[in-house]
């Protein structure tokens, strides 16, 4: 009999430090690493690619019955690919961005990628795998022997984010995190943990610190006694 993949599943908004640490934390642990959100800007990616609108519920819908989406889960050599192209740097345009919560809200949608990743880390082939996401905790992996809501006070994330994507204006890339935390937590509440979610809270944390405090919430939910 196999050994079952220990999930990590690890929620938070924008700026949290949530895909770093999830990433750290991954190289840290011998563990593969989920980005579940680059599922969501992928197919919003292809949707765009294809010409159609994302406002087109079944234009969308459609696209991800059949979405050719793969994902590498190895923390240091990160890829997401639709068809035979490497969208890596793409799904991080602006453009996506601003369409990404448009398709992430379709419940038939979330039911397809939620199945994607559900497979994923049945087949990942490693020990563990951390999940990193918006409904990781509450939905994909509500079982997970370790769940942490990541935190930070907003402005402090809009800070962190407008100091990645230097060049652009700060105020707009404020605007721009505030609108989409609006539009994502009416579809999934990422804001309030969960029963049973440990809580980290990144404000006053540099990325060490935030690594070392998941960890330790992992090393208290993986014992074995
Ligand atoms: O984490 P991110 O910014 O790359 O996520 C992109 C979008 O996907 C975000 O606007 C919300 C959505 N998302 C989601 O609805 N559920 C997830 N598990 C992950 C992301």
């Amino acid at each position: 009999t196999g050994t079952a993949t220990v999930t990590i599943a690890i929620d938070g908004p924008a700026g949290s430090g949530k895909s770093s640490v999830s990433k750290e934390a991954a190289r840290r642990l011998g563990f593969g690493y989920l980005d579940t959100g680059a599922a969501y800007r992928a197919l919003a990616w292809h949707v765009l690619d294809l010409g159609a609108e994302t406002s087109d519920e079944s234009a969308v819908q459609d696209a991800a019955e059949r979405f050719p989406y793969a994902i590498s889960l190895d923390p240091d050599r990160y890829w997401v690919r639709v068809g035979d192209r490497d969208v890596t740097e793409a799904i991080r345009d602006p453009r996506v961005t601003a369409a990404v919560s448009g398709v992430a809200r379709i419940p038939a949608v979330r039911t397809r990628v939620n199945a994607l990743f559900r497979a994923l880390v049945r087949d990942s082939g490693r020990p563990g795998v951390v999940v990193e996401g918006r409904d990781i905790t509450t939905v994909v992996a509500p079982d997970a022997p370790v769940r942490i809501l990541l935190t930070a006070d907003p402005d402090v994330r809009a800070a962190r984010r407008s100091a990645e994507l230097q060049g652009e204006d700060a105020g707009a890339v404020a605007t721009a995190l505030h609108r989409r935390d609006a539009a994502d937590s009416k579809v999934v509440d990422f804001l309030t943990a969960a029963p049973g979610v440990s809580v980290v809270d990144s404000t006053d944390l540099d990325f060490a610190q935030t690594v070392a405090a998941v960890l330790d919430v992992v090393a208290a939910g993986t014992q074995t006694h």
